[in-house]
């Protein structure tokens, strides 16, 4: 076994000075050191078998060239790597002469983005809850659960894409048929909002298009009152904007709010004088709103004897043409980048 070790030893030194890289060093140390197969390893294994002195004196002769090559492995791996750094300082060299490159273009948000998610914050910190809802909307949830039954006038003015052969089907036409879902799903009381995109057979304008986001807002609690309304209302204006901005409450109609309002803001972007964003008039309808119609609360799943609500649907890019005095709806789905790098 002594000369076993010593063979070992001889073995194991030629082959680590033929080495040239630190792979093939961790390849040799694989042969000898390998816990199962390792030829110092067996070696090791072996000394079971001896007894008495021999064990002992083999034993001590063993560990000691075992750290020895353990040493000798540990210096070549430092010195390859050494050489290797050694080598990449030489060979890399900086040319002062190269002309700068060219300044990498970076990404940012889309003006909606940014607005949802300032909206979603203001409206997170308020203790409301972020809700999503599926674009492509079953009936029920899209009118009928909102009180607006097949013959209704108001499905008129919310003519949208229907899918061929499921006329159960439509691509929603606002953010509200998330209250029923909400309801359903989590009950009263129950405070939440919901931005997302909509869809309407509506030809296109500075104002219109038929692809849009609003965001839709409900409060679920007892006792709810148009005040609670029209401070929350406030409260989003001015937490977008950041500035006062001065709004008119007018009666308005929507079949599943009772009583119903159209909160209108003058127009930022041309100060109240007309322009293409305000249809002229200088005011923008920017929030209809209103208490929630009891039928709505029953769809829910609640009893409108006990839960009163709140319900507000912004539309959203609106209030981004306000925020950033864009005065064509048009652009914010153009892909412009001339446009959108302004943001
Ligand atoms: N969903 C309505 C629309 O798109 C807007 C709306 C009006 C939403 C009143 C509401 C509300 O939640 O209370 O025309």
């Amino acid at each position: 076994m002594k000369q076993e070790l010593e063979n070992l030893q001889k073995d194991f030194k030629k082959a680590v000075d033929d080495v040239k890289d630190v792979l093939k060093l961790d390849e040799v140390y694989q042969r000898f050191f390998s816990r199962k197969s390792g030829e110092m390893t067996n070696i090791m294994k072996n000394l079971k078998e001896l007894t008495g002195d021999a064990r002992k004196e083999i034993g001590k002769l063993a560990n000691e060239v075992k750290g020895e090559l353990e040493d000798i492995y540990g210096k070549k791996k430092d010195e390859l790597e050494n050489q290797k750094w050694d080598e990449i300082a030489q060979t890399e060299k900086i040319d002062i002469t190269q002309p700068k490159l060219p300044k990498k273009r970076k990404g940012h948000l889309h003006p909606m983005t940014i607005v949802h998610n300032e909206l979603e914050d203001l409206f997170t910190s308020m203790g409301f809850m972020v809700l999503d809802g599926p674009e492509l909307e079953s009936d029920f949830y899209n009118f009928e659960g909102l009180n607006i039954a097949k013959t209704h006038p108001a499905r008129d003015s919310q003519d949208t894409f229907f899918i061929k052969n499921k006329p159960e089907w439509v691509m929603r036409t606002h953010t509200s048929p998330v209250q029923v879902r909400a309801m359903q799903k989590y009950g009263a009381p129950l405070r939440t909002v919901v931005t997302g995109r909509c869809f309407r057979n509506e030809s296109t304008d500075a104002s219109h298009e038929h692809t849009f986001y609003q965001m839709e807002g409900l409060v679920i609690d007892r006792e709810i009152s148009i005040a609670n309304l029209i401070g929350t209302m406030k409260e989003l204006l001015q937490g977008v904007l950041k500035r006062e901005v001065e709004v008119r409450l007018r009666p308005g109609y929507f079949p599943f709010v009772e009583p119903g309002f159209e909160l209108d803001m003058k127009c930022l972007v041309c100060e109240g004088q007309g322009c293409g964003a305000c249809k002229h008039s200088g005011w923008v309808e920017t929030l209809p709103c209103g208490l929630v119609n009891p039928k709505v609360i029953e769809h829910g799943g609640l009893d409108p004897k006990e839960w009163t609500g709140f319900a507000f649907g912004l539309g959203s890019m609106r209030l981004c043409m306000q925020k950033y005095g864009v005065e064509d709806i048009r652009h914010l789905h153009a892909g412009d980048m001339k446009f959108l790098e302004q943001f």
